[in-house]
């Protein structure tokens, strides 16, 4: 793949696990060649379209700034390079930053929870990071990253429109709870509603947003009856991409900053059957995923 995919993480609310994703499959990919042709050769069960241990390059849109924290870069107070530079111009320009091999992150920024209201009356509010990416793209040598990833809280707003009309994709979450079809639903008529709002005022019919919609199931249970239906449901839609296992050490690993691709964490694990298990899903969820992205 020469070309980039640039993906923006949303849902209609807080908690799906966009981030703890965002997390895993970003050092999935910054070091997929590694584990492909290496410690988890004989788990992968899929092709991938693209074998290399790519570039990554992490947006924190989240006024909470998690993934910031995951990759262990969180400031509480003095906040300059941030992500805020891209949508103000008074702020100072974002700084790319180093987080792990192959990762870069664009730190999150508390003040981002109010920049919408900021720049509200702007006319090219929605275009701020279609903008700052032209005008930056060769500074910063953009077009070197093979994924762009925007982590956001939850809610469509002004900053997420923005984010949707530089994305090839719009990837979101459902969990096993009572609401998730409906909120599907709505989360994809929100989307369809902002497709036909920002579009070219010279032919309404062209729409600046052309990202491609993927879903995936997160959080499934073994025993529990929604976590069955869900799991029944991306298995045979078209519409649900795959599902990830619900797994209470993925949170205690990023906790003590470690992914469970870091190999010392995979050497301990593949000790255990279920472990083995586990992992044979994730890594070919993740690589459908991935192969999805390169198409
Ligand atoms: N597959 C999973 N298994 C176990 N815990 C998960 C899983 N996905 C997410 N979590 C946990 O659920 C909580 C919410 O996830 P998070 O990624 O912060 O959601 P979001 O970014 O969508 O708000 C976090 O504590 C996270 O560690
Ligand atoms: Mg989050």
């Amino acid at each position: 793949m020469d070309s980039q995919s640039i993906v923006t993480l949303v849902a209609r609310k807080g908690g799906v696990g966009k981030t703890l994703l965002l997390y895993e499959f970003s050092n999935f990919l910054a070091n997929f060649e590694n584990l492909y042709t290496g410690i988890l050769k004989e788990y992968f069960t899929k092709k991938p379209l693209v074998l290399k241990n790519s570039k990554i390059l992490l947006i924190d849109m989240d006024e909470q700034k998690n993934i910031s924290q995951y990759f262990d870069h969180y400031e509480e107070e003095e906040e300059e390079g941030t992500v805020l530079g891209i949508f103000l111009p008074e702020a100072k320009d974002p700084e790319l930053i180093p987080v792990a091999k192959n990762i870069d992150l664009i730190p999150g920024d508390s003040r981002m929870a109010t920049v919408g209201d900021t720049i509200a009356t702007h006319n090219d509010k929605n275009f701020k990071i279609l903008k700052w990416y032209r005008n930056h793209a060769e500074s910063l040598n953009l077009s070197a990253y093979d994924y762009i990833f925007f982590d956001f809280n939850s809610g469509t707003g002004t900053a997420q429109q923005n984010s949707m009309i530089v994305a090839n994709f719009i990837l979101t979450l459902m969990e096993p709870d009572k609401s998730s079809f409906t909120g599907k639903v709505q989360l994809e008529e929100r989307i369809d509603n902002i497709r036909q709002t920002l579009t070219d005022p010279m032919d309404d019919s062209v729409s600046y947003v052309t990202a491609e919609l993927i879903t995936l199931a997160n959080k499934i249970e073994n025993n529990t009856d929604l976590s069955k239906q869900l799991k029944a449901f991306a298995e045979e839609s078209e519409d649900i991409l795959g599902w990830m296992p619900k797994r209470q050490q993925l949170p205690n690993d990023v906790l003590r900053g470690k992914s469970m691709f870091d190999t010392e964490v995979m050497q301990e694990r593949l000790k255990k059957q279920s472990d083995r298990e586990f992992y044979k899903h994730v890594v070919n969820l993740f690589t459908k995923l991935k192969n999805k992205m390169d198409e």
